[in-house]
């Protein structure tokens, strides 16, 4: 409608004019419709492209059916990821037919990982990103919209979008995370991260505590630093010839960490994930010196038997991990949360194993985990070394296991928090109902709560008085 009119104007009037305007009022109102996979660093990598497309002038919505442009922002982590992604695509595609101007994009690993097959094999994509090629987005998006194919999956050894300021999605107001760092050199023999994300880089500390001031004056209290694995930041300033370096200028996690804990005692620092080789005593110190630093750990232990650590090239065995495991107990107390990833069924598992797994489980009483069965990941190192063996139905029936033993443990863990008073950073109202609020304890515990007075944003002082194995609900003291 619009269009037309602007359009008939254009005719009878100062077409220059008024064709110069209707040009740019189609420039300003392309919408981009974005969908993410996987990660959180999938996720906080849709801010980037976002924010890296607004300047372009695409609008997000929330609504694909009116898009110009479609993008997925993919995960290969596991078989079924990539299934679910391959379905969304073909669920779009025929959205083409009615609109032959609509572009369709996939970003991310799995982009990474099939490079020109969707776009050249199967023809259901128009535009294909890496993870480190979203800069040249809008020159790609160009290319695709001339017809021609439009593809980069380069890998970078320094792209970390530091001076990018993400748009927040779907963001409640409060929490936020940020990418501290890029890529994984490690070689766990499952995974395929480090062949769609690359080398391992960090980025620069000072756009970090930038970009975590801003969110806090802008009235969020929460951020978490995001990478796959945390301990192994490392930022080194450029050395100019005036300069030697000791090395007292270079930056780790703990100093990262410290410096951001220090931009307000009211804004609640996270991190994930943290790798069993590599968390050190001098983190744990840390976190216990600043209140704000919250008593979580996300350690993936991902199996319970040594072999199998072996095997999945893990560098740490069944000791070493119960070892950290009563380091974060020593240091930081019972009140330190921990939560976990696991696979069941890996390449040669016996029952045997699989029951150090479950004992393990006992030992460490994790708050929460995320548990999956193995699925084979075409050229990671266990695809080319080991068979595939442990029928699906076994793998199954071994998650099943883990499962059930998490949720006992859960509700086990959760019901020693009956009694005490937890401080809870306020997210929002409550999934189930709007007179209750809903928010996390900093040990990362999810906690309910009639609404009363208070906000979100704010700190709540709340008595627990039950519990499920998923929530802690409680009033405020
Ligand atoms: N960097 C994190 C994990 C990133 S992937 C770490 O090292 O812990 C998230 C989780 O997916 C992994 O911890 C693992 O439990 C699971 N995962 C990775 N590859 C998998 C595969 N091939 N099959 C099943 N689960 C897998
Ligand atoms: Fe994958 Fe291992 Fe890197 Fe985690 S640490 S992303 S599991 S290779
Ligand atoms: Fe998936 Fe890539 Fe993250 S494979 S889990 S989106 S790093």
């Amino acid at each position: 409608m619009y269009f037309g009119n602007v359009f008939y104007i254009a005719e009878k009037d100062n077409q220059y004019h008024y064709q110069y305007y209707f040009l740019m009022y189609v420039k300003m109102n392309k919408k981009l419709y974005i969908e993410s996979y996987g990660c959180q660093m999938n996720f906080s990598d849709s801010e980037i492209v976002v924010s890296l497309l607004t300047k372009e002038g695409y609008e997000p919505v929330s609504d694909f059916q009116n898009a110009d442009l479609i993008l997925l922002n993919t995960c290969s982590i596991r078989e079924k990821a990539e299934q679910t992604v391959r379905n969304r695509l073909l669920h779009f595609h025929p959205l083409k037919r009615r609109n032959p101007e609509l572009l369709i994009g996939m970003l991310g690993c799995m982009a990474e990982r099939l490079k020109t097959k969707l776009l050249e094999e199967e023809k259901i994509v128009d535009i294909v990103v890496g993870p480190d090629a979203y800069r040249t987005l809008p020159s790609l998006i160009k290319e695709a919209s001339e017809g021609n194919k439009s593809i980069n999956t380069l890998l970078s050894r320094e792209e970390t979008y530091s001076d990018i300021e993400p748009v927040r999605l779907g963001s409640n107001g409060v929490t936020a995370f940020i990418s501290i760092m890029r890529g994984c050199d490690n070689m766990c023999s499952f995974c395929v991260v480090p062949f769609t994300r690359g080398r391992e880089r960090s980025r620069d500390p000072d756009s970090i505590i930038q970009e975590a001031k801003k969110l806090f004056i802008n009235g969020y209290r929460e951020v978490t630093l995001l990478g796959q694995n945390v301990d192994s930041y490392k930022w080194e300033p450029e050395i100019t010839d005036m300069q030697t370096n000791d090395g007292s200028a270079q930056v780790n996690f703990t100093h990262l960490l410290e410096m951001v804990a220090q931009i307000h005692p009211l804004l609640r620092v996270r991190f994930s994930t943290s790798h069993p080789k590599d968390i050190t005593n001098e983190v744990l110190h840390t976190m216990r010196r600043y209140e704000n630093i919250c008593k979580h750990i996300h350690l993936p232990v991902q199996s319970g038997s040594s072999r199998i650590l072996n095997l999945m090239n893990r560098t740490y065995n069944r000791e070493w991990y119960l070892e950290r495991i009563a380091s974060i107990k020593h240091i930081l107390g019972d009140a330190c949360g921990i939560s976990s990833d696991m696979i069941t069924g890996f390449c040669s598992e016996t029952e045997a194993e699989h029951g150090e797994t479950l004992s393990l489980m006992d030992i460490v009483k994790y708050d929460f985990s995320y548990m999956f069965y193995y699925s084979e990941r075409p050229n990671t190192l266990a695809a080319r070394k080991y068979a595939d063996d442990i029928p699906l139905d076994i793998k199954k029936r071994r998650l099943q296991e883990i499962i059930q033993k998490q949720n006992e443990i859960s509700l086990e863990q959760n019901k020693k928090e009956i009694g005490k008073t937890e401080k809870v950073l306020v997210e929002g109202t409550s999934k189930k109902s709007e007179e209750y609020l809903q928010g996390r304890t900093s040990a990362n515990k999810v906690v309910v709560f009639p609404k009363k007075q208070f906000i979100k944003g704010e700190y709540v002082d709340v008595l627990i008085k039950s519990c499920t194995t998923a929530t802690l609900l409680g009033e405020s003291v």
